[in-house]
């Protein structure tokens, strides 16, 4: 088949990662999706069922510090465009392994870039239709405080935990390989984000899975840390405008306008989840356990994502009280999901799977 696009998807069986190659497999059956993935614990091809017998989509399992093989994949599918979402993605498990997350997320990041630019400048049309458009957070920004405003795309990079700062050196290095050799990147800057298939260690689907198991939720310091949550598949929507519609050499900021205290959104969580349940109200109030707080915790984010809304017409379209319900539902009705996922049969399932290769 002769497909118009080939694009590469890194992290696809992730819980971003698998919501973008799900939206362009599905909208754009003329394009080839090349979901590039470690399968890192928190990598999950069960998050993909749906589409992986679609004939527009290709699972390859790799690394993405291996310089050699990106560069192979790159001419291998003719790649001209990257959307790069591989990443240690959780700040926990950064405070405990920095250096993983310098490894994937910098020289990851790098040697992505690197493999992409030799390629392409060895096109006799170099980086004409080509993007390396490079998915980032907002924690780079830093911490606000309570009432400060919001990060917009001009707020300096502060940031604090060995995840946001290794995120932070990806952006830099992007920037740089724009700017130096003229490879034309564009670079995201997303809010927290929630949904169906997301790792529970990240709040949401972690706390959702204790209230109906009846096992503790433990609240970081006194619970008071505000994020500025987004319904994933709205952040995918936005990927698929920025990578068609964004300006070569920007930057955007994309978030809910959608903050919560985490003890407020831990109460709706459990409220949720009881009357879902049929438990009476105020049944799993007792589960919240304060605990000591996260290494230096950002106490609140929240992002202006007005440019992209005037630029490129993008806002959320779920209201949040719909969106958590949802997502509630989605994890309530998806047992075995979790039950593999948690019970780590699914990283084992893939250690047989691709022994050897
Ligand atoms: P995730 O941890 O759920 O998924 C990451 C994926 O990357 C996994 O499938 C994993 O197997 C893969 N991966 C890890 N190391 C790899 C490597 N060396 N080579 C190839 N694949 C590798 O992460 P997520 O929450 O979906 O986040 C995706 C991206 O979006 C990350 O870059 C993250 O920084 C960014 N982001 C996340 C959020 C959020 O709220 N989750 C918000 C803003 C930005
Ligand atoms: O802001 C975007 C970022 O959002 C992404 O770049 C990260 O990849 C993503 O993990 C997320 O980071 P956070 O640290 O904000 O998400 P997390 O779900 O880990 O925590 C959300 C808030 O809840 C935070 O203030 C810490 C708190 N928390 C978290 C856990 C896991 C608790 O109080 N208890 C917990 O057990």
């Amino acid at each position: 088949m002769n497909f118009k696009r080939n694009i590469l998807i890194t992290g696809g069986a992730g819980f971003i990662g698998s919501h973008v190659v799900r939206l362009f497999v599905n909208k754009y059956p003329h394009y080839r999706i090349i979901n590039l993935d470690k399968l890192t614990y928190a990598g999950n091809l069960a998050n993909l069922r749906d589409v992986e017998g679609a004939p527009n989509y290709e699972f390859v399992r790799g690394d993405v510090c291996d310089y050699e093989r990106m560069g192979e994949l790159m001419r291998t599918y003719g790649i001209d465009g990257i959307i790069h979402l591989a990443a240690e993605s959780h700040v926990d498990r950064s405070i405990e392994e920095p250096f993983a997350f310098a490894k994937t997320n910098v020289m990851g990041t790098l040697s992505l870039l690197q493999a992409a630019k030799l390629h392409w400048e060895s096109l006799p049309e170099r980086y004409d239709g080509k993007l390396f458009y490079h998915i980032s957070t907002d924690e780079v920004y830093g911490a606000l405080e309570m009432g400060e405003g919001l990060f917009t795309e001009q707020t300096p990079y502060a940031p604090h935990s060995p995840y946001s700062a290794s995120k932070a050196s990806s952006d830099h290095f992007v920037r740089a390989f724009h700017d130096t050799y003229g490879v034309p990147t564009i670079v995201t800057n997303c809010s927290n984000n929630y949904g169906p298939y997301q790792f529970p260690e990240k709040l949401i689907p972690l706390f959702i899975n204790n209230i109906r198991t009846g096992k503790p939720l433990p609240v970081y310091g006194r619970g008071e840390n505000v994020r500025d949550w987004l319904y994933v598949e709205d952040h995918a929507r936005a990927i698929d405008l920025v990578f068609h519609n964004g300006r070569v050499g920007d930057t955007y900021n994309i978030g809910g306008f959608n903050e919560w205290r985490n003890i407020d959104l831990i109460k709706v969580m459990i409220k949720t989840v009881d009357r879902l349940l049929g438990n009476p109200e105020g049944h799993s109030d007792h589960l919240i356990t304060y605990v000591a707080d996260r290494l230096g915790h950002d106490l609140r984010y929240a992002i202006d994502s007005t440019k992209i809304k005037e630029e490129l017409g993008w806002e959320p379209s779920l209201q949040f009280e719909e969106g958590i319900e949802k997502t509630i539902h989605w994890y309530l009705d998806n047992q075995e999901w979790m039950d593999n996922v948690t019970s780590g049969d699914y990283a084992r399932y893939y250690e047989r799977m691709y022994a050897g290769r």
